[in-house]
């Protein structure tokens, strides 16, 4: 994508319709109005979120000798949040619309220039009322009608009366000035309307832990963690000590993370409940930057694996004073999603901060001792830290496709097809009898069922025409469908041979083959894993 901003909107609505119409994805607690910024997955959604999190933990642990599991708890020790420096200090600055009360993070309002149309207050003859407060409204279009500011300030000052019957319009506006403004921030750019001053956000879940805790008792807060990283650190003695491994080694978690996020939005894109898939990889302090590299490297060839093109994703080097403090080298893997290039993951060079931090905080003794050398030293940290709802939201979006398939001067067909790698599929392989009246049929189609079914997320379908079930498995990204026909049977005249073959047909290809049945399994397993 040429432009970073770049944007499609039907396509994201789309593929919105599509994950709720087919169970990959629907809002939290929809019936009662939903719960903003968290998401349920379906029972295709879930699938595909179990398979890409075990391709992650069998490439990152599983075949690796250096890295090694964790699964953490949720709850989190004040105690670990204070020292990482997320009490007091993990929060987004957030501005309010005077008008809306809607709530931006004010880092992310893009810079706006325009007139400013400001006003002292508003008064209202008949009933003897005013109202003495600074408000302006910007108009950012050039030649826009002035009115339509003073329009916005009357509404704005409406919320004032007491008289609530009192219509904004014939409220009169009072110091009525205008400035040129360039490049500001401090206006929604909605409706124009001011904003409120920026002040920081808290944006960690608290809770009180313990049946006698009291709303009140500092003791008993506890945190829900907003990064599945800190209970890596805290518990990398422990991981080191009881397997007696060496530098360089990693410690891997897939787990959720909780933040308050100011301003949830772009589908699962920005949730306050999430998955991470993290790795907190330790090393001696003069392998971190080389290392660095090594994993951006390996974590770009993850995708590429899983299916996201290489076009679409993105390596950014994070310049200086823009990383976080303690980070010497930060990537951003960003994709080309439909509502913009948008952070997949970062791959940070951590220093030795987090170990030394909680080696402060903590008064324990966190360093390594190198038996060859005798050093004794923190080891430096290396993190590539990926979101496993940011990964699924791309590859549902990297699948989806609208085929044009009309014939000329036919009824118009439009073939919607989610190409996933089999890999991630949810439903590997569908079973389908080609017709459900003749039991020989159906009897055969649940033996090849029941033959695949310990090995693989096989679906079984003899509803409707063979051509609309293959339709609805192309839908939802099925790889394969085996057909079950009259050759199966050994029934056709002359195609006695094909008797125990099935019809394989190609999601993506729509070709289809024949493949003998005690063959099934292998060729599946070859092509799915
Ligand atoms: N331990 C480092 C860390 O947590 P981060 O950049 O804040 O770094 C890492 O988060 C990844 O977690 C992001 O690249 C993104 O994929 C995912 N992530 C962060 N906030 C998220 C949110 N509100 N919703 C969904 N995913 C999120």
């Amino acid at each position: 994508m040429a432009n970073k901003d770049q944007t499609d909107t039907d396509r994201m609505e789309k593929i919105v319709s599509l994950c709720k119409r087919k169970g990959f994805i629907f809002q939290s607690a929809e019936i009662y109005g939903g719960l903003n910024g968290c998401w349920d997955y379906g029972s295709l959604g879930a699938e595909v979120k179990r398979n890409l999190k075990d391709l992650w933990w069998r490439k990152n642990v599983q075949e690796r000798d250096d890295i090694l599991g964790l699964d953490g708890s949720i709850l989190t020790h004040q105690a670990v949040l204070t020292a990482s420096g997320h009490v007091g200090g993990f929060s987004d600055p957030m501005c309010d619309c005077l008008l809306t009360k809607a709530r931006l993070r004010a880092d992310q309002i893009e810079p706006q220039s325009g007139i400013a149309y400001h006003f002292t207050g508003a008064s209202h003859e008949e009933s003897e009322w005013s109202v003495d407060r600074d408000y302006s409204v910007l108009l950012n279009q050039p030649n826009q009608d002035e009115n339509k500011a003073r329009k916005t300030a009357r509404e704005f000052y409406a919320q004032f009366l007491t008289d609530k019957q009192i219509p904004a319009k014939k409220l009169t506006l009072l110091g009525e000035s205008t400035s040129e403004e360039k490049e500001v921030t401090h206006y929604n750019p909605e409706n124009g309307s001011l904003l409120t001053e920026p002040r920081d956000f808290e944006l960690m879940f608290k809770t009180q832990m313990g049946a006698s805790a009291d709303d009140h008792d500092p003791n008993a807060t506890a945190y829900l963690r907003p990064e599945t990283a800190q209970s890596i650190f805290v518990q990398y003695k422990n991981v080191m000590d009881s397997n007696r491994v060496k530098l360089p080694f990693g410690i891997a978690q897939i787990g959720k993370a909780f933040r308050n996020e100011i301003n949830p939005r772009n589908f699962t894109f920005r949730s306050r409940e999430f998955e991470q898939m993290e790795i907190e990889y330790f090393c001696r302090p003069e392998d971190g930057l080389r290392l660095t590299d090594e994993w951006l490297e390996k974590r770009l060839s993850f995708y590429d694996e899983i299916g996201l093109q290489k076009e679409k994703l993105h390596v950014l080097d994070i310049p200086d004073g823009e990383r976080a403090h303690y980070s010497q080298k930060t990537y951003d893997i960003e994709y080309d999603f439909p509502f913009g290039q948008q952070e997949l993951e970062g791959v940070a060079y951590r220093g030795d901060y987090d170990l030394g931090k909680h080696k402060e905080h903590s008064g324990k003794p966190l360093e390594y001792f190198d038996e060859q050398t005798k050093e004794r030293f923190i080891p430096h940290v290396v993190e590539p830290s990926a979101g496993c709802d940011r990964t699924i939201l791309a590859l549902i979006c990297e699948a989806f496709y609208e085929e044009d398939l009309t014939k000329e001067g036919g009824k118009q067909d439009i073939r919607t097809v989610m190409r996933f790698k089999p890999a991630i599929a949810p439903i590997k392989a569908a079973i389908l009898p080609l017709l459900k009246n003749k039991p020989e049929l159906v009897e055969k189609a649940r033996e090849v069922k029941n033959l695949l079914q310990p090995f693989m997320n096989v679906f079984y379908d003899e509803t409707a025409a063979i051509g609309r079930r293959y339709r609805r498995q192309d839908e939802v990204g099925t790889p394969f469908c085996i057909a079950i026909d009259f050759e199966t049977m050994g029934l056709e005249e002359g195609k006695e041979d094909l008797k125990d073959t099935v019809t394989i047909r190609h999601r993506d290809s729509m070709e289809q083959e024949r493949v003998a049945i005690s063959d099934l399994l292998p060729w599946l397993l070859e092509r799915i894993y």
